[in-house]
């Protein structure tokens, strides 16, 4: 017996009520769906919509229901059809007649999105706080890290000298800016819908303000076939998600190539590497590659979503059911790759030497030497061509730019003089670039408290 037996009769064609039925996905919302109800039943009793007694009653049964939820004994009846459903049969089953009154003047339209948003305001609130541990220990670990050298790439290809503290600040700013996208749409999220009914409010002298400050939202939507009608919140975090992991997967991706036989810069520790069941000697970085690869499931739930709403006529369709799915699986799969990439994080070896000798061996210090050359008068592009002719030299005997003698330099051009070691040595290469922004000592310490700020905003 479904609770909509009234027009209807018939039972539903025992493939249609499996097809029809949410309560697998829907049951995660259990918790926010008696809260709502708890706050819906006191106010039609204070609006005496409903009998007070009648509201005591319902309130303490539903209470009741919170509580063993919470302790794990309530037993959920796998054959309702969604929880919301379940929910008032429950509460029926437990009351009788008097459990029929907690649908007063609302609709599973508006109960539905209610207990979605608070339920996604929560996860919203758990995403940003794990976003904010991985920026913390990659400020943490840039810290300690500020003096280490490693090669900036363009094009994957060696480019100049960094820090490995400003490169793990790098993406510290990419999840800055994710924690403040979830918490921007947070505002969006916190509107209440519950009064909207099916689609066009109701004639009952409903307290909205009532449930909204009793519920936590900041505002009520204002108009009920929106209220009803819009899923914007979902698509906007699984956007916001989908940003997110591809952050996270940029990450991996350099771990995965820093790692690898070629380079060498950084090894994982043993607590976050796998073996290969027939070669002995690898250490796989699995866990950085399913990073890469569970971006493409958040992508994929972000193209469902946004699909899933391009052609719904207003208002309500049960379409929309099709909404928490894909919802929960991108919130599950970012929460859980952000709790993973903290520890992950501080795991991380760097190896001085493999990365001091990719420098090296780069000429990443090629621009410093025509900067020098513009320092003593000359034109930058003219600088650039004798750097240029000088690197070719170098490179045509297998040696760095700084072990080339001052007789080189100065036949490559008068200008040059015995201060160009100091000039071109890579430690003081990159701590030169004092650039707001830049790598420099001095640019990197007030980055590093920027980005500190900028988790208290
Ligand atoms: N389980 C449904 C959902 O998630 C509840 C809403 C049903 N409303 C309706 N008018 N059929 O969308």
């Amino acid at each position: 017996m479904t609770i909509w037996q009234g027009r209807l009769s018939g039972e539903l064609h025992a493939l249609a009520d499996e097809y029809n039925r949410s309560l697998p996905v829907d049951r995660r919302l259990i918790k926010e769906d008696l809260e709502g109800s708890i706050a819906h039943v006191e106010m039609l009793a204070k609006q005496d919509i409903i009998d007070r007694d009648d509201g005591a009653l319902l309130v303490a049964e539903l209470s009741r229901m919170l509580a063993e939820v919470s302790a794990g004994e309530l037993e959920i009846d796998e054959r309702a059809e969604d929880i919301h459903s379940f929910l008032e049969q429950e509460l029926t089953r437990r009351l009788g007649e008097v459990g029929k009154k907690v649908h007063t003047g609302r609709s599973r339209n508006d109960q539905t999105a209610l207990a979605l948003k608070l339920w996604l305001k929560r996860q919203i609130e758990v995403t940003v706080s794990l976003l904010e541990g991985v920026v913390l220990s990659l400020i943490d670990r840039a810290e300690r890290a500020a003096d280490l050298i490693i090669p900036g790439y363009t094009h994957l290809q060696a480019a100049q000298p960094v820090s490995v503290g400003h490169y793990l600040l790098s993406y510290a700013w990419m999840f800055i800016r994710d924690r403040e996208r979830f918490l921007d749409l947070k505002v969006r999220v916190d509107r209440m819908p519950l009064g909207a009914a099916a689609l066009a409010g109701t004639s009952f002298p409903l307290d909205r303000h009532a449930v909204r400050e009793r519920l936590g939202f900041s505002e009520l939507s204002l108009n009920s076939m929106d209220a009803v009608g819009d899923r914007d919140h979902v698509i906007e975090y699984q956007a916001a998600a989908a940003i997110s992991m591809m952050h996270v997967s940029r990450l991996a991706e350099d771990l995965i190539i820093y790692t690898s036989t070629g380079y060498r810069f950084i090894s994982f520790s043993d607590a976050f590497s796998t073996g290969s069941s027939i070669m002995p000697q690898k250490k796989n970085p699995d866990l950085a590659e399913l990073m890469r690869g569970k971006t493409a499931r958040v992508y994929g739930n972000l193209m469902q979503a946004l699909t899933l709403m391009k052609a719904l006529p207003m208002t309500y369709n049960k379409d929309m059911q099709e909404d928490k799915a894909s919802l929960f699986d991108s919130v599950d799969t970012l929460q859980s790759t952000l709790a993973l990439l903290t520890p992950m994080l501080e795991s991380l070896t760097f190896h001085e030497e493999q990365m001091r000798s990719a420098c090296r061996d780069g000429f990443l210090n090629a621009t410093d030497c025509a900067d020098y050359l513009v320092r003593k008068g000359l034109s930058f592009r003219e600088a650039y061509k004798v750097t240029g002719e000088l690197v070719q030299k170098a490179s045509d005997a297998s040696v760095t730019l700084e072990s080339l003698d001052l007789f080189t330099f100065k036949h490559a051009h008068p200008l040059f003089d015995s201060d160009i070691y100091d000039a071109i040595d890579l430690d003081r290469c990159l701590l030169a670039r004092e650039t707001e922004g830049g790598p420099g000592k001095h640019a990197f310490s007030l980055q590093v408290e920027a980005a500190r700020a900028a988790l208290l905003k």
